[in-house]
């Protein structure tokens, strides 16, 4: 039985795209929008945009909001010689405009270090490495200094997290601003930050008729700031989209839920808020498949997570291997008892950067041919 109807099922999977240049002309119009973090307006509009391509292909959608709260650099920089250079506040410090003589601190800042020079009522000049960002600052708090500046010591800006509130000003720069900051140098330190509530949105794909779900694809939308989100992760949600297409006119598509998640990059916001709100939905999952940078080949297709998903996969003849969660949206529902799938196609060079930019549409074809196979598997005969 399952062998005489599985081939149908497959060839009405197998039928391509209504039009070949959908995919492309998606990728074009939400990499418009900008980077999508969560809670901006290009986030926003993307997540409109995608609904508006869902609601064609015949599904409805439902939108769930949730809420967190997110610290933010408004946009912080550091003045020397009436030169603004930019830098951008670690995560938890505090905000405030100081402006004092730069002290270069040797060593990596323990409080050995602060002991050789006097930063008292000035602004502690510190590189980068050796103990964590958090040493550094209170060890230049401890020493009286009025804010501080961490310097990169390998190329690039630096973000970075103190991991506790701060009640001082701390700045990463790149070695290019740290090497303009001689000592003895009169500084301002401007850095603007806020603790807010972002208001995130996941967006649910589903087809009329109510039935719980089997299979759950998943992509997150949301982007970091700065960068366009390209690889991370439009292409894991054009993925969702172009699933959702090739099971349009399939009865796979009333069983499944195609979810664009936001918030993943500010710690997975939300998969978990879906996994909170949805027990009933979670409960009877036999399947959550997470998609998250498939569009740039650093590695080829990885396919990982349950070892039964893991047998499907190699029933379907798709390669897949048991292993461990990683970090992105599937972890909330791994930790919820949900079998998971995640594809990826490993860290480009252009991860979190301004440079991801791109994505081959080619890949996230072949990313969801691989997914409608294992679907097929884990679903079964058509009921
Ligand atoms: N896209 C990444 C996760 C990822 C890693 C996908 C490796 C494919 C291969 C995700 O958006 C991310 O950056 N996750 C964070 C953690 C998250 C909880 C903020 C990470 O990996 O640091
Ligand atoms: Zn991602």
């Amino acid at each position: 039985m399952r062998l005489l109807i599985r081939p149908a099922l497959l060839a009405l999977l197998a039928l391509p795209s209504s039009a070949g240049a959908l995919l492309e002309d998606d990728l074009q119009t939400v990499l418009g929008f900008g980077p999508r973090v969560a809670g901006s307006p290009a986030n926003e509009a993307a997540r409109g945009y995608l609904e508006a391509r869902f609601r064609a292909l015949g599904y409805q959608t439902r939108r769930q909001p949730f809420g967190y709260s997110r610290f933010d650099d408004l946009g912080s920089d550091v003045s020397v010689a009436g030169q603004v250079r930019a830098g951008r506040a670690l995560q938890d410090s505090a905000g405030g405009t100081v402006t004092a003589t730069a002290v270069r601190v040797p060593g990596a800042g323990t409080p050995e270090d602060f002991a050789r020079v006097d930063v008292r009522g000035r602004v502690a000049v510190v590189t980068r490495g050796e103990i964590p960002f958090v040493q550094k600052a209170r060890a230049a708090q401890a020493a009286g200094a009025l804010g501080v500046v961490i310097v990169n010591h390998v190329a690039g800006e630096l973000r970075g997290t103190l991991g506790e509130p701060l009640a001082l000003p701390v700045l990463g720069v790149s070695p290019e601003v740290g090497a303009a900051l001689p000592d003895g140098a009169p500084v301002t330190l401007n850095v603007r930050v806020r603790e807010g509530t972002v208001q995130g949105v996941n967006l649910i794909a589903f087809k009329g008729g109510g039935a719980p779900p089997e299979v759950l694809f998943g992509a997150h939308l949301d982007s970091v700031s700065g960068a366009p989100g390209a690889n991370d992760n439009l292409s894991g949600s054009l993925a969702v989209l172009e699933l959702a297409r090739r099971m349009a006119n399939t009865p796979l598509s009333a069983r499944s839920y195609f979810t664009l998640f936001d918030g993943e990059e500010d710690g997975l916001r939300g998969s978990r808020a879906f996994v909170q709100d949805h027990p009933e939905v979670v409960a009877g999952l036999r399947a959550m498949f997470n998609l998250d940078m498939v569009g740039v080949n650093v590695m080829p297709l990885s396919i990982s997570g349950e070892a039964a998903l893991v047998a499907a996969a190699q029933r379907a003849g798709v390669p897949a291997s048991v292993g461990a969660p990683g970090s992105s949206d599937q972890v909330p529902f791994r930790q919820a008892g949900v079998p998971t799938l995640f594809f990826h196609r490993g860290l480009d060079a252009h991860y979190h950067q301004p440079g991801d930019t791109a994505l081959d549409p080619v890949l996230v074809r072949e990313t969801v041919d691989a997914a409608l196979k294992i679907a097929g598997e884990v679903l079964g005969p058509v009921r």
